[in-house]
Parts: C-alpha cells; structure tokens; sequence
C-alpha cells in the first residue's frame, strides 16, 4: 500500500483549500517571528536582484501563499530594493498542483515554479534558495516501520496509528521520524545559500503528554475504530491502513534539530496558536480530518468507503465532545534555521 498522503485537492467543499484554517492560523500567529527572522537573521549576498524562496510541502493553498507572502514583504522591508521573486512550490507529486497553479494570487509578485517530488530528498539544485518555509509538513514519515506492518512480529499494530498506546510501537515510529527529518534538512542543506534561513512550522506534543489523549489522537482513533466498523461489514480490509505520522513530544524534537550539523538554531519556541485549540465542532473537526487524512483512507479503499467512514467519524465526535472537551492542548511552534 501506497504510503502517499496528499491533501484532498481541487476547491470543492471537502477540500484542503477550504478547510486549512487551523494550519493558516499557525502561519499568521508566527508571522512576527518569521518578520523579525528575516530582519535580523537572514545573512544573505545580494549578487543580482533575485531572490529564491521555497516552500517545502506546500499542498494546494492558500496556507502557501499567506508563508510565501510574508516572506516577500520581509525581504523587501528588509532590502528596501527592487528585487525580483522566484518561489518554487514543492509537493508529493500526488499534490493537486493544477489547483493551486489555478489559484495562484493574481496580484503577485513572484514567478511560480512547481516543484513535484518528495522533500526526503534533495528536490532543487544547489545553493538554489535562500529563504525556505515547510508548514504542518513535517509531521510525516517517508515509511511504516516494517515491525508494526508485520503481522507475525510482536509489535504489529493493527490499528491505524501509534496514538500512544504501545510505547514500542511510538518508539519504532519515532526511529522512523529522526532518519526522516535528518534525511530532510540534509536535502535543504544542499538547496540552500550560505546565511539563508529555513523556517518550520507545525504541532507536537507536550512533554509527558501521549497523542491519545490530544484532540489529533482522538480523531484519529475515531477514524481508525470507523474503519474497523466498517471492515467488519467487509467493505474494507482496515488492517492494512497505516498513517505515515508522527508527532514528537517537544523534547524529542528540541534533540533531532540539535543534533543537525548544518545550520544554527536561530529560534525554537513554543507559541499560542491564534485560533487556540480546535473549536467543539463535530462538523468542524470531521471536515479538518477529512480533507487531511481522507486523501490516504479514499485511495486505498474508494470514495464511498471514505465517505462511510466519516460519516462514522462525525457520529463519534458528536458522541464524545465531552471527552474531546477535556483533551490535554498540543503544542505548535516555529523554528528558524540558519545555514551555516
Ligand atoms: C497538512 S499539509 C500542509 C500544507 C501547507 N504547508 C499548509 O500549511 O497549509 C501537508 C503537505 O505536506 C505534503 N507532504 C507530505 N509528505 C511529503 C513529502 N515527502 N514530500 C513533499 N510533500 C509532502 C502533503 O502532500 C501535504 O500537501
């Protein structure tokens, strides 16, 4: 089975570009950070007038656009010259790329260039960048460990994620995470100009706290037990679904970038996200979890499956929101990397 996990595309109603908000708010509560980061960090010689920014899983916007957007104001506050933009726009080749070409702000001020391959590896020619962004991108992993695929090892897991409940299971997917986000920035390393800055956003966990017990575990153990409601109709063999995702725990993740021998850590902190934690919201929350995590259960099992399943989802979130009223809060954050 396919391990991509692409955001559902186009611009219908159960699409990423229509229900990104919670990502977007990220973007907008660090938007200080990134502006002070640029101001004060990025170290960059000007030969010619172009500068290149990158976005590192960029899916179909308009998250995309606010990153790149803020970017562009801060270089040219920053410069006060005319400078010319190029943005390559990076994703999983599965991305729906014609949407968001489709969609690309009229009045901009950049060229646009799609950039379809997976960030694992190297995507751009060296010394190509020299402003990058990734935004609730990292959280994937390039594989499943094959422990917890296997069915005859003593760690299989046959529900669809790690939610905390097998400390194994977690550690095996955090091996799988360090490799990953190590095997990532030593792609951008190359990519990126001397005194460039690549700036990560995304959510972890509270030290101590377990993802079953955040409101991303909990629908996503909702999803994962609709799913098995729906195998015993023999619809689908739900087993064989795994999620290619890892949150780390804020202390995991401080001593993954730490270890890193290619750039300073120029910021990593832990900041409120503008819209809190996710709203109470049965429709709310179920549409935030499809349109993310929909693409990866519709193409193994199809659209009507996919369809069931939600349905399922959105009766157990209606069902639980006492319990998901009491979750513990995640965790989101931005970092700023300098090269070296
Ligand atoms: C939750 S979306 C975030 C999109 C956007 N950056 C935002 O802030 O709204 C995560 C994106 O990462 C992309 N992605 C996941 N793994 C990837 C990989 N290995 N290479 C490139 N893109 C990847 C997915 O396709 C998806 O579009």
């Amino acid at each position: 089975m396919s391990n991509t996990f692409t955001m559902i595309g186009g611009e219908g109603p159960n699409s990423y570009q229509q229900h990104s908000k919670y990502q977007g708010a990220l973007l907008e509560a660090a938007k200080e950070k990134i502006n002070e980061a640029i101001s004060t960090k990025l170290d960059i010689h000007l030969t010619s007038n172009l500068v290149n920014i990158a976005d590192f899983g960029c899916s179909t916007g308009p998250n995309t656009f606010a990153a790149v957007q803020t970017i562009v104001d801060a270089v040219e506050h920053k410069y006060q010259k005319d400078i010319e933009f190029q943005v390559f726009f990076n994703d999983s080749s599965s991305n729906d790329f014609n949407t968001l070409f489709k969609i690309l702000p009229p009045a901009r001020k950049y060229y646009a260039t799609g950039v379809p391959g997976s960030f694992f590896g190297r995507v751009l020619p060296k010394n190509i960048f020299h402003v990058g962004v990734s935004s609730y991108s990292l959280h994937f992993v390039s594989k499943i460990p094959n422990e917890v695929k296997d069915r005859d090892s003593p760690v299989w897991n046959m529900d669809i994620h790690c939610t905390g409940f097998s400390k194994k299971v977690a550690n095996l997917y955090l091996d799988q995470y360090k490799i990953d986000v190590g095997s990532f920035l030593n792609a951008r390393a190359q990519e990126i100009v001397s005194g460039g800055l690549l700036l990560l956003l995304g959510s972890c966990l509270p030290n101590g706290v377990q993802m079953s017990d955040t409101v991303i575990g909990m629908m996503i153990d909702f999803i994962g037990s609709s799913l098995n409601e729906i195998a015993k109709q023999g619809l689908t063999d739900q087993e064989n679904l795994k999620l290619p995702i890892y949150l780390a725990h804020a202390d995991e993740l401080k001593r993954i970038i730490e270890e890193n021998r290619c750039f300073t850590t120029e910021v990593f902190e832990i900041i409120s996200h503008a819209k809190g934690e996710y709203p109470l919201d049965p429709e709310y929350l179920t549409k935030t979890f499809k349109v993310t995590i929909g693409g990866s259960v519709a193409s193994p099992f199809g659209q009507d499956v996919m369809e069931k399943t939600y349905e399922l989802v959105k009766k157990k979130t209606q069902e639980m929101l006492p319990q998901i009223a009491k979750a513990e809060p995640g965790m989101q954050y931005p970092i700023v990397f300098r090269k070296i």
